[in-house]
C-alpha cells in the first residue's frame, strides 16, 4: 500500500515550497494538484473557449489528452511534467490569464471529478505528497498523514512581497489581495479550503521553513 500526505492550506502560506522538500526528505513523489487546475484553465484558453461556456468546456474535458507524469531533473530531483497534448506545459500554467483561469475552472464539478481522477490514480500507486486544497477533506479522507498549513495574512502578505521583489508602498494592495483569495478559497460552493478533523494544524508565522518542516517530520513516522 501506498502512503499518502496531504497538504492543504492558504495561498502564501508556503505549502508548495514545504511539501516539495518534505518529498525530498521523504523520497516521496511530490503532486501539486493546482498544476492540473492551471493545465485545464491552459487548454480552455487556447482552444479559445469563453470561461462561461460550461457545455464547450465539458466537451473538451470528454477528450483531453492530458497527464501528469514525473521525471528526475538534471540535479536528480523528481519534478512533476504536466502534459497536454504530447507537450510538457512547462512555465506557460503560470501566468496571471491562466491564474485567474484556473480559479474558475476549477469551480465546476465535472472539472474537479476530472483532476481527482488524476490524484487518485497517482495516490494509490506511488508514495506521495499531495498538495492542494481539499486533499484531507474530500481527495484523500484517508490520508495516512494531514497537514493544515497557514500563516497570519499579514505575514503571507510580508512573504509574497518579497517574493514578488515588490516595495514595501505595496503591502497593503498584496494583503488585500491575499484576504479575498481567502475568502474566494473558503467560501466556494465545491471543495471549499477548510480544516479537515484530523488534520494538524500548522501556523507558521513565526517559523522558518527549516522549523516547519522539521516539526512537521516530527509527526511522520512510516
Ligand atoms: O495552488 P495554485 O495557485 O496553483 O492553484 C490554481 C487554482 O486551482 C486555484 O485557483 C485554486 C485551484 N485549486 C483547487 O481548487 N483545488 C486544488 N486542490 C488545488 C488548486
Amino acid at each position: 500500500m501506498s502512503v499518502n500526505i496531504a497538504i492543504d492550506g492558504t495561498a502564501g502560506s508556503g505549502k508548495g515550497t514545504i511539501a516539495k522538500r518534505l518529498a525530498l526528505e521523504l523520497g516521496f513523489f511530490c503532486l501539486d494538484t493546482g498544476a492540473i487546475y492551471r493545465s485545464v484553465a491552459y487548454a480552455v484558453v487556447n482552444a479559445k473557449i469563453n470561461l462561461e461556456n460550461e457545455e464547450e468546456i465539458k466537451q473538451l474535458i470528454q477528450n483531453l489528452d492530458f497527464k501528469v507524469v514525473f521525471e528526475k531533473d538534471a540535479d536528480g530531483k523528481q519534478v512533476q511534467k504536466n502534459i497536454l497534448n504530447g507537450e510538457d506545459l512547462g512555465q506557460k500554467i503560470r501566468t496571471e490569464e491562466i491564474s485567474e483561469a484556473s480559479s474558475n475552472v476549477a469551480q465546476l464539478p465535472f472539472v474537479r471529478e476530472f483532476a481527482t481522477k488524476i490524484q487518485h490514480e497517482i495516490a494509490k500507486n506511488f508514495n506521495v505528497i499531495v498538495e492542494g486544497r481539499d486533499i484531507g477533506t474530500v481527495v484523500l479522507p484517508n490520508a495516512n498523514f494531514k497537514f493544515f498549513l497557514t500563516a497570519s495574512v499579514e505575514v503571507r502578505a510580508d512573504r509574497r512581497l518579497k517574493q514578488l521583489n515588490l516595495p514595501q508602498e505595496r503591502f497593503n494592495d498584496v494583503l488585500k489581495e491575499i484576504k479575498e483569495r481567502d475568502y474566494r478559497d473558503m467560501n466556494r460552493a465545491i471543495s471549499p479550503l477548510k480544516i479537515a478533523d484530523d488534520a494538524i494544524y500548522v501556523d507558521n508565522s513565526n517559523q522558518t521553513l527549516e522549523e516547519t518542516i522539521s516539526y512537521i517530520l516530527s509527526f511522520i513516522k512510516i
